[in-house]
């Protein structure tokens, strides 16, 4: 069987380095490996507008931001399809067809919807298509006859609904549909990243994210001011690693070989860690070396960021030729989905002979 891999964003906003150790920075890996036949990168407009219904200028304006910032990490468009949900109407209809298989009691034990709703306020005005967005998802991942999704953790759910929606689909009608498996960040800094006031959410409005998109200097100040432990003050004392932003982006960045480069004095990362909580090691100097290593990775992403930018058309271009590509196999799956659900009217000739038989004879 093929190995199809598909995964997306919601363009709310520019990518930052959670999304690059979550996710991001995997899927280039798994793009140079080689190991699979066909990769599909989603920007998932429409799922962004469920809960963005009212500002579809914000999501708009994303498109290109998410896009480049694909681009820059090394997503290659001549190895990778970027596509634009929205423009694949297939997914829409996959997504009417599906909601025959789920009930509302099942979408209502989706833990990370209860917490998105939660969150935003919308306990007494859910929109139905947030609600049911578990769904669409299904119609993505399903639609490529994708085997390999990675997501982070909180995605699980929709995963798990993806696989139940396939198993019921290809029990009651054909089997037509691929089960899914879901690919997880390699280590928990990677899944769950905090901003860099320690806060367990990276966002926007709180202002502590370290976009792709930020200049060498940005970077360097939002490292420098990072949240570390109140309670190390003199440089002697033994430090905490517990919720300590600066070590937990250590762990999502830092390899063995920064040490030889940046921090020879360490063979490692624990080794930095137990001096650290022995006491005697000072914040400064664990935040100049996480801010070389940040700058080291985030470096080739901001040479090709550049030459990108330069030409936005092309990039707009990129998009239109991925979301094209994509369309013709999210069609060929519908027309599969179709036939197996016995809607397929007019391309089967048996059912049409049949019907003629029938009515033989009668005047
Ligand atoms: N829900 C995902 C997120 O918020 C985005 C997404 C939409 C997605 N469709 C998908 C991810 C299909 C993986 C597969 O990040």
């Amino acid at each position: 069987m093929s190995k199809i891999i598909l995964t997306g964003d919601r363009p709310t906003g520019r990518l930052h380095v959670g999304h690059y150790v979550g996710s991001l920075r995997r899927r280039v890996e798994l793009q140079n490996s080689g190991e699979f036949d066909k990769i599909y990168i989603m920007i998932a407009d429409a799922q962004a507008l469920t809960d963005n219904f009212d500002n579809p200028e914000k999501i708009r304006q994303n498109i290109i931001e998410v896009a480049l910032d694909y681009l820059s990490a090394g997503l290659d468009p001549s190895k990778s399809t970027l596509f634009i949900q929205s423009q694949i109407s297939e997914l829409t209809e996959l997504t009417f067809f599906y909601s025959d298989l789920v009930t509302v009691s099942r979408l209502e034990r989706n833990p990370t919807v209860k917490s998105e709703i939660q969150m935003r306020g919308f306990e007494r005005s859910l929109p139905v298509g947030f609600f049911t967005y578990p769904i669409s998802q299904a119609a993505d991942i399903t639609a490529f006859k994708a085997t390999t999704v990675p997501v982070g953790e909180d995605q699980l759910p929709m995963i798990e609904q993806t696989r139940e929606i396939v198993r019921k689909f290809n029990a009651t009608y054909d089997e037509v549909l691929v089960e899914p498996e879901v690919m997880l960040p390699e280590n928990e800094a990677c899944n769950r990243l905090p901003g860099t006031d320690g806060k367990a959410k990276m966002s926007k409005s709180l202002g502590n994210c370290i976009y792709l998109a930020d200049t060498e200097e940005d970077v360097r100040k939002k490292i420098m001011g990072m949240y570390t432990d109140p309670t190390h003050i003199q440089v002697s004392d033994p430090g905490h690693l517990e919720g300590n932003t600066v070590f937990t982006y250590l762990d999502a960045f830092s390899k063995p070989e920064h040490f030889e480069e940046y921090l020879p004095e360490y063979a490692n990362l624990q080794e930095l860690k137990d001096h650290y909580t022995r006491g005697g090691l000072g914040d400064v100097k664990v935040k100049k070396f996480l801010n070389n290593v940040i700058q080291e990775e985030l470096a080739p992403l901001r040479i090709r960021r550049k030459e990108y930018e330069k030409d936005i058309p092309a990039v707009y271009d990129i998009l239109k030729a991925g979301s094209d590509a994509a369309r013709e196999v999210a069609a060929q799956t519908l027309s599969e989905v179709k036939a197996a659900m016995r809607i397929n009217y007019f391309d089967d000739l048996d059912l049409i002979h049949a019907q003629t038989e029938k009515y033989k004879g009668i005047e």
